[in-house]
């Protein structure tokens, strides 16, 4: 008897279910049938209280009318999300632009330091760091400034006062990185082309100054190096980097690892030369060069009278600025995204 019952209320269900139009009927259909009150439901609660035999086959019969009818239901469901009229609505342009997740980049100095070292990677130059951490034997003494030396002060160290060697004197956060002249002349023989990228600590902090920045440093050491090559070095890394009407000039100064030594500057990147707001007399200071003392060859074992170099170091920072007009360093570091995303 309730098998029949069973049976002919699982063909209704279904026959139901096909008809159905709208997801709305399908539901008011899944309440009437297997709804807490639905009539499937009422013969599934009545099925404990049957007798075992019964229970048995009735109960196996039931189940399956539930299961078919949930199938048929789920089958119209996704029959009816198919229907023509529903896939008009839901027309989508597959040939529109796609919405862009915004999108990071690696930082400016990143990017410059990539840039440098390309343009000294073409003339055979070979890309090196050296430790942030240093001895003042490589930051100072072996660059021919022994312990109280005047010279030092420009520098503004930062030292860490614990550490302290016999050889090497204290340890500092590397000032600046011609440092790694010395670390360089340790690890190879001449001929040297060195290009030397490294993080600098000092204590300043204006609009253009940062207690950390990066430098560049060049060291060439050949036989029969002399100014000439150091002139056109820089005359062709400045015309690489900020175009090629760039011009640059070398100013008598003082160093105490190079002899001569000179101030870089480059024609004014605002003007073009003809003096500005910006520059002094249509020229911008790039940094420090020379020749490589012959002290500071001795030091490191190489002949002087065998072997001549000139060194450069400019900041990286310094040179980002001088390209793009960025007026103060600090930006650089920021985090400001108002600033970032104009590049
Ligand atoms: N190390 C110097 C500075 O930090 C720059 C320099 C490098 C000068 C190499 C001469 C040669 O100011």
């Amino acid at each position: 008897m309730e098998i029949k019952r069973i049976q002919n209320l699982k063909n209704q269900a279904i026959s139901r279910i096909l008809e159905a139009k709208t997801e709305a009927e399908l539901e008011n259909l899944r309440i009437s049938f297997l709804g807490r009150k639905g009539e499937l439901t009422q013969i599934l609660k009545k099925i404990p209280s049957l007798p075992e035999v019964k229970r048995i086959e009735v109960g196996k019969i039931a189940n399956e009318a539930k299961r078919a009818v949930e199938e048929a239901i789920s089958r119209r469901s996704s029959a009816i999300s198919l229907q023509p009229e529903k896939l008009e609505k839901e027309w989508i342009d597959v040939t529109a632009p796609g919405k862009k997740p915004p999108q990071g980049h690696f930082h400016l100095v990143t990017y410059a330091i990539r840039e440098i070292t390309a343009i000294f990677e073409k003339i055979g130059y070979t890309r090196v760091r050296y430790p942030e951490v240093e001895w003042d034997w490589y930051a100072f003494s072996g660059l021919n400034m022994p312990e109280n030396h005047p010279a030092r002060d420009e520098w503004e160290t930062i030292y860490i006062e614990e550490l302290r060697s016999k050889k090497y004197g204290n340890v500092v956060l590397t000032p600046h990185t011609s440092s790694g002249q010395l670390r360089e002349m340790e690890r190879r023989k001449p001929p040297i082309r060195m290009l030397n990228i490294a993080k600098c600590y000092r204590r300043q902090s204006d609009v253009s100054h940062a207690p950390m920045f990066y430098q560049f440093e060049t060291l060439v050491i050949d036989k029969g190096i002399n100014i000439t090559h150091l002139k056109g070095t820089l005359d062709y890394f400045a015309q690489q980097y900020f175009g090629p009407d760039r011009k640059t000039r070398i100013r008598p100064f003082h160093f105490q690892f190079t002899e001569p030594s000179f101030e870089v500057d480059v024609t004014c990147i605002v003007c073009g030369g003809k003096g500005c707001k910006v520059c002094r007399g249509g020229w911008l200071e790039l940094g420090g060069a020379g020749m490589v003392h012959p002290q500071v060859l001795k030091n490191e074992g190489i002949d002087p009278e065998k072997y001549t170099g000139f060194a450069s170091g400019f900041g990286v920072e310094r040179v980002l600025m001088m390209k793009y007009g960025i007026d103060d360093i600090r930006l650089l570091f920021s985090g400001d995204l108002r600033f970032l995303n104009q590049f």
